[in-house]
């Protein structure tokens, strides 16, 4: 069967910006800052990502571009051994145990889509308001059931259709739309009292505000929010022709992710400031926030939908990048159709994410480690498999397979570049042979108690 391809590198860069750009830079991002005391963070996290997470981008997209195959032929590919098969079916894992909690919270945001229709989003006089009415709706079992149950439905209807049609066509409009609803929230936050406040937390570092664990949870917010880690960026870098140049679309990829993350930082904590909450609200900080500022504005219920429409549609493609490597790896290496793997696949992760759904309610006192099912399973799989998995490319690509046989590949549409930018080439060569796979085995024995790096 021939492998199935985008159609054209732009048809790519949307379908990877459609798996990056989602509720972790909306919805996570901001919370993650706000636990870790804003700026200082800010900075950390703008490090992760150029000298960890760009090298892992172009270090996964690679592996799949070469070998067009998905993660665990890739890296048996690359990695010659029926060991790196076995790692890179753990990636696999990975990505399918983040549909069973991501799922989860867009299911939310698609509930939240259903009351922003039924007016119920528009009436909140504060913050409290807000929380009060999130609490409601995520602690009442068959609301966030249904809602769960919806999402993954949708999600699993788009899967059907296959790579090109469902992926890349949709992304191309509703990318540049979302980023246009998000600009009037942040123009609409800064009107509010006090949103310098939110400026100043977010853009004035104060180094003493970070906390022993947030070079790790810097480094897993850079990964998630690139969808690295877990097969996604092979598994997509396996539908690229290789005429493309990797760097000019891994590029845009970075640069517009990160633009929504900050842009959603400014108009969730000018709210923030200006409602005087406290910054680390965690998870709910996007539910308690942004419904106030729907309730304040006129047009407002217009607004509310439509940024929930684009919302629930980032987090389908996010989604969907995220269990592809799965059903990938059903079609490529157990030769189902894609019908049955995405069958298979698309059931199993709503089973698995029932548990993190009713963590908000009914199971809210089950806790492992201190944590909810919920927070667990996000933690374990951004601070922990993540970094692990995007280790492992590095090693793969890096030292396994051979940097220099690796550069050559990457020559492939890329020349012109790396004519024109001679560093940009050794900026990679050295980064993902060196710079970037060092600081994440560093951070993660820190993570471990094994060395202490504050
Ligand atoms: N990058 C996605 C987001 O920020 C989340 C994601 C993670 C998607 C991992 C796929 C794989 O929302």
């Amino acid at each position: 069967m021939k492998r199935e391809q985008w159609k054209t590198r732009i048809g790519f860069i949307w379908a990877a910006v459609g798996s990056a750009v989602g509720l972790g830079n909306i919805w996570r991002f901001p919370y993650v800052v706000g636990d870790n005391g804003g700026a200082a963070f800010i900075l950390l996290y703008l490090l992760c990502l150029a000298l960890v997470g760009f090298p892992v981008l172009i270090a996964e997209t690679l592996t799949g571009r070469t070998t067009q195959k998905s993660p665990s032929d890739a890296f048996y590919s690359f990695g010659k051994s029926k060991l790196w098969k076995k790692l890179g079916l753990m990636t696999i894992i990975t990505g399918f145990l983040v549909t069973t909690f991501y799922g989860v919270i867009a299911g939310m945001t698609l509930g939240y889509l259903f009351e922003s229709l039924k007016g119920s989003l528009t009436h909140f006089a504060s913050t409290s308001d807000a929380l009060n009415f999130y609490t409601t709706v995520s602690s009442n079992s068959s609301w966030i059931l249904l809602a769960y149950a919806t999402f993954s439905l949708l999600s699993v209807l788009i899967l059907y259709t296959g790579v090109k049609k469902g992926i890349e066509s949709g992304n191309k409009i509703m990318m540049p739309l979302l980023f246009v609803v998000l600009l009037i929230l942040v123009a609409k936050g800064l009107t509010l009292e006090r949103a310098s406040e939110g400026l100043k937390f977010l853009f004035s570092p104060d180094w003493k505000e970070l906390s022993p664990s947030s070079i790790i949870k810097a480094l897993g917010q850079a990964f998630f929010a690139l969808s690295l880690g877990q097969g996604t960026m092979v598994t997509y870098g396996s539908y690229l022709s290789k005429k493309e140049s990797l760097p000019g679309t891994c590029v845009p990829i970075t640069l517009f992710g990160t633009a929504v993350s900050i842009l959603s930082g400014i108009a969730i904590f000018s709210i923030v400031f200006s409602a005087g909450l406290p910054a680390s609200a965690g998870p709910s900080l996007m539910f308690q926030t942004l419904p106030v500022v729907f309730s304040q504005m006129t047009g407002g219920y217009f607004l509310a939908v439509a940024f929930l429409v684009l919302l629930v549609i980032a987090g389908i493609t996010s989604q969907i990048s995220a269990l592809e490597p799965l059903i990938a790896y059903f079609i490529d290496d157990k030769r189902w159709t894609r019908k049955k793997a995405v069958t298979v696949a698309g059931l199993s992760s709503f089973i698995f994410g029932i548990p993190s759904a009713l963590s908000f309610g009914l199971w809210k006192n089950v806790t492992i480690f201190g944590l909810s099912i919920f927070d667990a399973i996000s933690f374990l799989c951004v601070n922990i498999l993540i970094p692990v998995g995007g280790l492992l490319a590095l090693i793969l690509v890096g030292w396994r397979y051979g940097i220099h046989k690796a550069i050559k590949h990457l020559e492939e549409g890329t020349q012109k570049l790396f004519n024109r930018f001679g560093f940009f080439k050794w900026y990679l060569k050295i980064g993902i042979k060196y710079v970037a796979p060092t600081l994440i085995f560093l951070i993660l024995l820190d993570l471990l108690g094994i060395i202490k790096l504050h």
